[in-house]
């Protein structure tokens, strides 16, 4: 009897062939799972980041609040079209910190993956304010009311408490400064040593062109400038990294 042959008592009973799968399904199952149990951390460790600052996790708030992920990813997927048009693929580790993650799947507009530092303050604020003013063709929606908008500042702890009970390290100094990291980073009149140094690269400055308030453009646009500007894909070893 042959070994087709016998596959063939198998492919002729159906209960058996059930079976059979379902025994051949199963070891592939554990071989991929079981290992996970067992480790701590299933994301590479990366250099370079750190959670949100307090002004950026207000202004990734009301990305989500406008729905800009129904328009934008945030995943550079590692093929060679999408590297040279966005930038090194994204790593899993750049959304670690992210509740929810915003990797979506619809792009009618580009990925924002890293779209930090790419444009000015100016062109972000004039972009959002009247998308055609920029890009003629455009198509995305104006957000021109986000300043005239202002930020309360205050209680943004709790917005820290929130996603720290999720496990984003925010640390007692991170909570208890929240208000006043927030305030430093938006208006530079005010003393940033606390924020520098809590919050690596941060960038700070009147982000809406408006030193009078600080208003959701600010916070939005502070989330947009920091996009995918934490790791330093320079000093970034794939080879060496630690998995
Ligand atoms: C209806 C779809 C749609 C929505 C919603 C939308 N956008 Fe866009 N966005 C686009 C399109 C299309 C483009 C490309 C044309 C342009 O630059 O305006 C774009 C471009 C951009 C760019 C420039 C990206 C680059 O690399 O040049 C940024 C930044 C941006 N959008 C941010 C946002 C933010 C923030 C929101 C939410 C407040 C948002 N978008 C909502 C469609 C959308």
């Amino acid at each position: 009897m042959g070994i087709l042959d016998k596959h063939a008592i198998l492919e002729r009973n159906a209960t058996l062939l059930l079976i059979g799968s379902f025994l051949v399904v199963s070891i592939g199952g554990i071989v991929e799972i079981a290992p996970l149990f067992y480790l701590e951390n299933t994301i590479e460790k990366v250099e370079g980041m750190r959670p949100y600052s307090p002004l950026e996790l207000t202004g990734r708030n009301i990305y989500i609040r406008e729905g800009c992920y129904a328009c934008h990813s945030q995943m550079i997927r590692p093929f060679r079209d999408e590297v040279e048009r966005y930038g090194h693929y994204s790593l899993a580790a750049e959304s670690m910190y992210d509740h929810p993650f915003q990797w979506g799947s619809k792009r009618t507009g580009p990925d924002l993956a890293r779209v930090g530092n790419r444009y000015s303050n100016e062109w972000h604020v004039q972009h959002l304010t009247e998308p055609r003013d920029v890009v003629p063709e455009s198509m995305m929606p104006s957000y021109a009311f986000l300043k005239s908008k202002p930020l309360p500042v205050k209680d943004f702890a709790t917005h820290l408490k929130a996603n720290a009970a999720v496990g984003v390290p925010y640390s007692q100094e991170m909570i208890d400064n929240a208000d006043a990291d927030l305030r430093a980073q938006a208006d530079p009149a005010v003393d940033t040593s606390g924020i520098e140094s809590r919050y690596p690269k941060a960038r700070i400055g009147d982000f809406d062109g408006n030193p009078q308030a600080i208003t959701e453009m600010d916070a939005l646009v502070a989330y947009l400038q920091m996009l995918g500007t934490l790791v330093d894909f320079k000093t970034y070893d794939e080879a060496g990294s630690d998995r």
